[in-house]
């Protein structure tokens, strides 16, 4: 699979995101971190926000929930028809109920883990999702460093899928530039998340250098 770019629109301009959804209209999907000051320190988008910039959208919406009961609250954002939602493992009470759940609704389930927490907590239930993230910083904050030390438990996952048969799609967020992607893609990553790497330039373009960095 060749490398999936996902911009996150958490470092667009808030005041035009129709606007700023055009402008990567040329990368896989956009990437929408939802926070709850509460499982972050930081707030962000709630559902009727989410709801509009699914309207208005030329790609697939990949959305990242960063927040607490996810159980309760991650259904009806994917019963907005997008294309994927993420939960933290660190959050959810049942999270392979809560997969079937979103799935149902039509979403590709993905399960995240924050960097301290080991790929052990989720190894038993990733058969269930179809996509992992690895937290490549703490969540909460756009612009922060890459932190290669999560490194071994990506390599850890993609070893076991692999292993395992799993169609896993294996992601990585915060701190991804072009000179970060390519150590992230050599330890088994096909999907990378991108927030001010993107939106620093000219927002096609840096899709297209980060494509181009991945594949090296
Ligand atoms: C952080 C978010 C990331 C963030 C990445 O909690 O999950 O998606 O937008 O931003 P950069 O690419 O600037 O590190
Ligand atoms: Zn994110």
């Amino acid at each position: 699979m060749s490398a999936q770019i996902n911009p996150s629109i958490l470092a667009a301009d808030f005041a035009n995101f129709e606007r700023e959804l055009g402008h990567i209209a040329s990368a896989d999907a956009a990437h929408v971190d939802v926070m709850d000051n509460h499982f972050v320190p930081n707030l962000t988008f709630g559902q009727p926000m989410v709801e509009r910039l699914q309207a208005v959208s030329p790609i697939p919406l990949d959305l990242h929930l960063m927040i607490e009961d996810p159980d309760r609250w991650a259904p009806d954002f994917a019963a907005m028809g997008v294309w994927s939602v993420t939960f933290h493992a660190e959050a959810a009470t049942a999270p392979v109920t809560l997969a079937k759940k979103l799935r149902a609704e039509g979403a590709r389930a993905g399960i995240a883990l924050r960097p301290g927490t080991p790929f052990s907590a989720v190894e038993e239930i990733l058969g269930s999702f179809d996509q992992l993230l690895i937290m490549t910083v703490e969540p909460g904050f756009g612009g922060q460093r890459f932190m290669a030390e999560t490194m071994p438990k990506l390599r850890q996952a993609h070893e076991f899928a692999k292993r395992t048969g799993l169609e896993l799609q294996l992601q990585v967020d915060g701190g991804i530039t072009t000179d970060t992607i390519g150590i992230a893609a050599e330890h088994g990553a096909d999907t990378f998340v991108a927030g001010s790497a993107v939106f620093r330039g000219e927002p096609a373009e840096q899709i297209e250098a980060l494509r181009q960095a991945a594949a090296q």
